[in-house]
C-alpha cells in the first residue's frame, strides 16, 4: 500500500513516517518545509534503512500537487500539512485560513480527480473549545476559540460534506491531545522555530540553557495544584494511532472520528517535575497570570479508539520526558546542529 504523507517533514509527520516504513508501507512525502527541515527526512531514512521520494511542494500550488498524483498511484493520504500556532493564528488569520483551508481543498479535489478516496486528517482537541466536563468524548459539542482551531473545525466539516456528496470516501478525523516526546534514536524531535509556544519544548529549552525559566500561566485554576491540566501523549503512540487508522479504516467508507490521547491529565507542575527527573536538573519557573484563551483541564476519553482501532497509548510521562530530553540535549539547536 502506498501512502502520501503531507507535512511529513514536520514533528508528528516525521514520526509517523518512521512507523509507516517500519510497518512495511511505501510512502512519499509532500512538504513545503515552511516549519521543518529536510534533515529530519534524512534521519527517517537512516533509522528505518528505507528510501522514499520527497516532494518540496506547497499544497497551495495546485499544479505541482497534481503532478505528484500523476506520478504515483496512492491508496491513501495522511494529511498533516498545516500551520499550527494558536497565538500566531490570531495575528495573521488570513494566512492561516488560506494555507490550511485552501491547501486542504486543493488536496481533496486532486484526490477525487485521481480516484484516491482514503484520507486520515490531523484534527485537534482544540475543536472541543471550552469543554464543560472532562474526560472528553467524541460526541461533545464542537466550537473554537481562535482561527487555528476554526481551520480544524472547518476542515472537519468540509470532509463530512465531501463524504456526503460522494460515499466512496473514507475519512478518518484524528483529534490529537498534546503530543510530546521524540523517537528513541535522539536525532529527531520537535524543533519549533523561535520561542516555543507549547509547554514541553519550552521546558526542554530551559533545561538545555537556551531559555532562563518557565513561565507558568496561572496557578489559580480549579485543578489539584492550580495549574492547567492536559493530556500529554507520546508522539510515537500518536504515530502508531495513524498506522491503526490506516489498517482498520482504509476503504471503509464513512467519516470516522477518534480522540487520540492517554485519558490521563497532568498539570504544568507535574510536567516540570517529570522533566526534572528526566534531565537530572532543577527547572526554574515563575508563576504568572493565566494565558488568555486557556482552559483549566483537557483530557481525552479514548475508549472509542481502543474499541474500534485496537489502539491505546502505552508510553508514560516519564518516558515522554526522557525521550524529549535525549533529543534536546543531543541537539540543543534542533536540526540546525
Ligand atoms: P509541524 O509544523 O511540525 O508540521 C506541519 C508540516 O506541514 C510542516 O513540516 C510544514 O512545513 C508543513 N506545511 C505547512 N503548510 C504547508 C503547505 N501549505 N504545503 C505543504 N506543507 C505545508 O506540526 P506538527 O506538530 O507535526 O503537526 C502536524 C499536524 O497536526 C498539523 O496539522 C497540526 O495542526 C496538527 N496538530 C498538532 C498538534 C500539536 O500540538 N503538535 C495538536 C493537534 C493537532
Ligand atoms: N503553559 C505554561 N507555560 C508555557 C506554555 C504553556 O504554563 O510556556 C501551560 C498552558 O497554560 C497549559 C499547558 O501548559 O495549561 C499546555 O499548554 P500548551 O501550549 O503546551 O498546549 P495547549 O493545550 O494550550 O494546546 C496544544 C496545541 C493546540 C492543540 C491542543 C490540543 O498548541 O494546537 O494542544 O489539546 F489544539
Amino acid at each position: 500500500m502506498k501512502i502520501l504523507v503531507t507535512g511529513g517533514a514536520g514533528y508528528i509527520g516525521s514520526h509517523t513516517c518512521v512507523e509507516l516504513l517500519n510497518a512495511g508501507y511505501e510512502i512519499a512525502v509532500l512538504d513545503n518545509l515552511d516549519n521543518s527541515s529536510e534533515k529530519c527526512l534524512d534521519v527517517v531514512k537512516k533509522i528505518t534503512g528505507k528510501d522514499f521520494k520527497f516532494y518540496k511542494v506547497d499544497l497551495l500550488d495546485y499544479e505541482a500537487t497534481n503532478k505528484i498524483f500523476e506520478e504515483n498511484k496512492f491508496d491513501s493520504v495522511i494529511h498533516f500539512a498545516g500551520l499550527k500556532a494558536v497565538g500566531e493564528s490570531t495575528k495573521i488569520p488570513i494566512r492561516y485560513y488560506h494555507n490550511n483551508i485552501t491547501g486542504t481543498l486543493n488536496l481533496l479535489d486532486i484526490m477525487e480527480k485521481h480516484n484516491v478516496f482514503n484520507i486520515v486528517f490531523s484534527s485537534s482537541a482544540t475543536v472541543y473549545g471550552m469543554p464543560k466536563t472532562v474526560p472528553i468524548t467524541e460526541d461533545f459539542p464542537l466550537s473554537t476559540t481562535n482561527p487555528y482551531g476554526s481551520t480544524k473545525l472547518m476542515i472537519e466539516n468540509i470532509m463530512q460534506d465531501v463524504y456526503k456528496a460522494n460515499n466512496k470516501w473514507s475519512v478518518t478525523l484524528l483529534r490529537y491531545f498534546n503530543p510530546i516526546g521524540a523517537n528513541k534514536c535522539g536525532d529527531m524531535g520537535e524543533d519549533p522555530k523561535g520561542i516555543p509556544n507549547n509547554l514541553l519544548p519550552y521546558v526542554a529549552q530551559v533545561a538545555v540553557g537556551r531559555l532562563e525559566y518557565v513561565h507558568v500561566f496561572g496557578n489559580d485554576y480549579d485543578t489539584p495544584d492550580g495549574t492547567g491540566v492536559r493530556d500529554y501523549i507520546h508522539v510515537v503512540d500518536l504515530a502508531l494511532g495513524h498506522i491503526k487508522a490506516i489498517e482498520k479504516k482504509t476503504n471503509v467508507q464513512g467519516v470516522h472520528i477518534y480522540n487520540l490521547g492517554t485519558g490521563k491529565g497532568y498539570s504544568v507542575l507535574d510536567v516540570i517535575h517529570a522533566f526534572e527527573k528526566a534531565c537530572g536538573k532543577k527547572i526554574p519557573y515563575k508563576i504568572e497570570g493565566r494565558r488568555p484563551g486557556d482552559i483549566a483541564q483537557c483530557y481525552a476519553d479514548a475508549t472509542k479508539a481502543k474499541k474500534e482501532l485496537d489502539w491505546t497509548a502505552k508510553r508514560e510521562i516519564a518516558e515522554m520526558c526522557e525521550d524529549s530530553w535525549r533529543w534536546q540535549s543531543r541537539h540543543p539547536n534542533g536540526f540546525n546542529d
